[in-house]
């Protein structure tokens, strides 16, 4: 047992003194978010790794985020609260089966979603994130044919609004995928006024009931933005917390889960494994740390810095 620590005042004073600088994502639960330097979706992060001077980097998120991180700093160090923080979407994409798959499909360009293994973004020519996907699609010639991994429900949606037929990996997040839609029909029917949003992460009879699909900070700004007062929003419960923030009048319902999923409600068990005393000790003891080969990494960063670039 740990003797009565103040987690926010030893972070705060870790932080200035070795010189940290603490990445969060919006589905981090409220007490890390709300310390964080920077909280943002994945692209922000990731664009905020690529810039930064400080000397270590605490990612507050999971571990395919601190190994993108860590492969734009390769210097640097990386910590993550829990090395145990990771994707069920990263995992559905396995590196041998996927460099197969490639090889099934030569003439391909492929683009990846960053929720994916530092192997594959090795294996992609374009890495992307839910709020740029469209514009890094468009940017390549609409006759050339491409693998897009690893998210089947992302891909689906993003070959109906770029009008292409990209060949799509059989992946999926669990979190995005344990939405019911019988549920959230009667949960809409008790607030017909609502609007229904969703990550594009979501499975497509979800997509097919909202009227705005977007990225966290997409979804976030939506909100913001508009005149509506009540909100259904179908991606990980943890966003409530910025959104609750940013809106204190307007009334934010989290879509229902189904009974039968494997979490327990919309919420990330990996997310959700990081907490301040285990953000505290990965300061403290700047561990575990996240290590990348050097070979896969010169690899993974054409990609990653190929997104980066377009996304200025
Ligand atoms: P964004 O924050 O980029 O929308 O990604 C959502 C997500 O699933 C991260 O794991
Ligand atoms: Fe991965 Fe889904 Fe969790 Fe995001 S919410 S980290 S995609 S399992």
């Amino acid at each position: 047992n740990t003797p009565d620590i103040d987690y926010v005042v030893e972070i705060k004073r870790l932080k200035k003194e070795k010189n940290a600088v603490i990445l969060a994502h919006y589905y981090q639960i409220d007490e890390i978010q709300a310390i964080a330097d920077f909280v943002g979706d994945s692209l922000y992060l990731a664009q905020k790794a690529a810039e930064t001077d400080a000397d270590m980097i605490v990612f507050a998120g999971v571990h395919f985020m601190a190994e993108t991180a860590k492969i734009l700093n390769p210097t640097k160090k990386v910590v993550l609260p829990d090395l145990k923080a990771g994707c069920s979407l990263a995992d559905s994409c396995p590196p041998k089966e996927f460099a197969a798959f490639k090889k099934e499909h030569p003439n391909h360009v492929v683009v990846t979603y960053i929720n994916c293994s530092a192997e594959i973004k090795a294996l992609s020519d374009i890495v992307c994130t839910s709020s740029n996907a469209k514009k890094i699609i468009d940017s390549i010639p609409m006759d050339q044919p491409i693998i897009f991994a690893p998210d089947r429900n992302l891909g689906a949606y993003l070959n109906k609004e770029t009008g292409r037929e990209m060949l799509l990996w059989d992946g999926a997040c669990m979190v995005h995928e344990a939405f019911s839609v019988e549920k959230l029909i009667t949960l809409y029917q008790k607030h017909p006024t609502a609007e229904i949003i969703a990550h594009p992460e979501s499975q497509a009879h979800i997509l097919k009931a909202a009227s705005y699909i977007g990225s966290t900070s997409g979804l976030l700004n939506h909100v913001k933005n508009s005149d509506k007062e009540t909100f259904i929003v179908a991606t990980e419960a943890g966003i409530l917390y910025q959104m609750m923030l940013d809106n204190p009048d307007k009334e934010i319902i989290p879509a229902p889960a189904k009974e039968d999923n494997t979490c327990a409600c919309s919420e990330c068990m990996y997310m959700k494994m990081n907490n301040m005393k285990k953000l505290y000790l990965c300061m403290q003891y700047e561990l575990p740390a996240i290590e990348v080969d050097k070979d896969l990494s010169k690899k993974a960063i054409v990609s990653i810095n190929r997104m980066l670039e377009l996304s200025k």
